[in-house]
């Protein structure tokens, strides 16, 4: 039997003399050719070659697109839905939504948890501005809870705490790709009825507790940003769910297009989707079919990236674990798992001869630059632009206040090569020496 088309699959019509397709214009096969240079530019060393190189690959692209036909789908097609699939079978989850960010993803949860304006947001001090961004936008109020010390994930206690009536949503994140302590904070969720949707931004394949995570809350979202152990050419998240909402899903991604209900001499119905409080309007968040088909491809190699990685973890664990004053992240267990996204390296200041601030500046001098990390989201300007009393939320983060002022910063665990991860480690080691001898 014909698998039926998904109801935001657009402009579906099947075989036709004129097909729907022929309303857009067709990628060039030239355009293809500035893809390939524009994804695989030359080497530096090896200009005179690649100039060559792509002079052949030219010509065979020239006569590929001779006897080929364009893409007829762009948006929301096959690859999408592989992609989906893929996903739910990978996270046993019961409904995946490809999106063009993890940003929409929580916003899509946030409408489904019925977030309105004064409702309160639980979110961890230490995570990228993203993870508040819509309870901003619409003037739900954020409460910021303090975060972990070892981990620098939400602490679930201090959740507790800032738990008020009026809370109606709690977002943690698994920074770094580590995950967050989630069963406590569902306990505290399903007592008080809120919907907690994770920031699993870092986090496609960690594991808590033998469960994918992003499949623990109400709602998970991912990010396939190119910064991110998988990416989606740039830009990409992923959206899970297995609450009843998920049905609605494909219908929150593209403005409640129903295609599978018409309004009279029309091709489809638009309808608003029900949340927790009633009904809302959705956006558009669709990705593109060419982003779908490179994140599936990247997916045939997460398990080998992630392995990769977590044996560059391992390998600077085991150098900085011999060093008075420097502090390691936790190490995966049988049913925890990071993704090891990011290395979070912390020091004990008093055992250190310094602080993360001074370390940074002897990385800097060995060569070791941009180390990102999180500041804590009242530092913004953004917050106290919106009424925010910044200063007292951080009297009440007083774990993330010190972490973040003097005791960590993220290493990379890209694809290093070996000696690079040992100048990395020695560059960390010979820095906290030189800082412990008064240096
Ligand atoms: C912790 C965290 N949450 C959310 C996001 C947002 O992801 P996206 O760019 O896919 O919206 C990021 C992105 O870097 C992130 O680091």
């Amino acid at each position: 039997m014909k698998k039926k088309a998904a109801a935001d699959f657009r402009y579906n019509t099947g075989a036709a003399k004129i097909p729907w397709a022929a309303v857009g214009e067709p990628i060039a096969s030239e355009d293809v050719l500035e893809m390939v240079r524009f994804l695989l530019p030359p080497s530096k060393d090896k200009k005179v070659k690649y100039s060559q190189q792509l002079k052949k690959v030219a010509g065979e692209i020239k006569r590929l697109g001779a006897c080929s036909s364009p893409a007829g789908k762009l948006s929301l097609g096959n690859q999408v839905q592989e992609l989906e699939a893929k996903a739910a079978r990978m996270l046993k989850a019961k409904h995946t939504l490809f999106l063009t960010n993890a940003t929409a993803g929580f916003e899509i949860g946030f409408q489904f948890a019925g977030l309105q304006p004064g409702d309160e947001v639980i979110a961890p001090a230490i995570t990228f501005i993203a993870t508040i961004a819509y309870p901003l936008s619409i003037g739900a109020k954020v409460v910021i809870a303090d975060v972990n010390p070892r981990t620098l994930n939400m602490d679930p206690k201090d959740v507790k705490k800032k738990l008020t009536r009026k809370t109606k949503a709690i977002i943690p994140v698994h920074i770094g790709g580590y995950p967050a302590d989630l069963d406590p904070i569902m306990r505290l969720a399903r007592k008080h009825n809120i919907t907690v949707i994770e920031d699993a931004a870092h986090a496609y394949g960690a594991m808590y507790k033998g469960r994918m995570v992003g499949t623990l809350g109400h709602f998970g979202a991912f990010s396939f940003h190119e910064v991110k152990n998988i990416n989606a050419l740039g830009e990409g998240g992923l959206l899970v769910t297995n609450t009843p909402h998920g049905k609605d899903f494909a219908k929150a991604r593209f403005l409640g297009v129903n295609m599978a209900k018409q309004i009279p001499n029309w091709l489809y119905d638009v309808t608003a989707l029900k949340g927790r409080r009633g009904w809302f309007a959705p956006g558009n968040h669709s990705a593109t079919e060419i982003q779908a088909l490179n994140l599936l491809l990247q997916s045939k190699r997460l398990k080998n990236i992630i392995a990769k990685r977590k044996k560059a973890a391992q390998y600077l664990t085991s150098r900085f674990r011999k060093v008075e004053g420097i502090i390691t992240p936790p190490a995966d267990t049988a049913k925890t798992r990071s993704t090891h996204h990011l290395y979070l390296l912390q020091v004990d200041p008093a055992k250190a001869g310094g602080d993360i601030q001074k370390l940074k500046k002897k990385l800097d001098m060995k060569g070791v630059v941009n180390i990102p990390h999180f500041a804590p989201l009242y530092k913004f300007s953004i917050m106290q632009q919106l009424g925010y009393n910044t200063k007292a939320i951080a009297k009440t983060c007083p774990v993330a206040e010190e972490a973040f002022n003097h005791r960590f910063t993220h290493l990379p665990l890209y694809d290093f090569k070996q000696a690079e991860l040992k100048y990395l480690a020695d560059a960390v080691i010979s820095s906290v020496k030189e800082m412990q001898s008064g240096k």
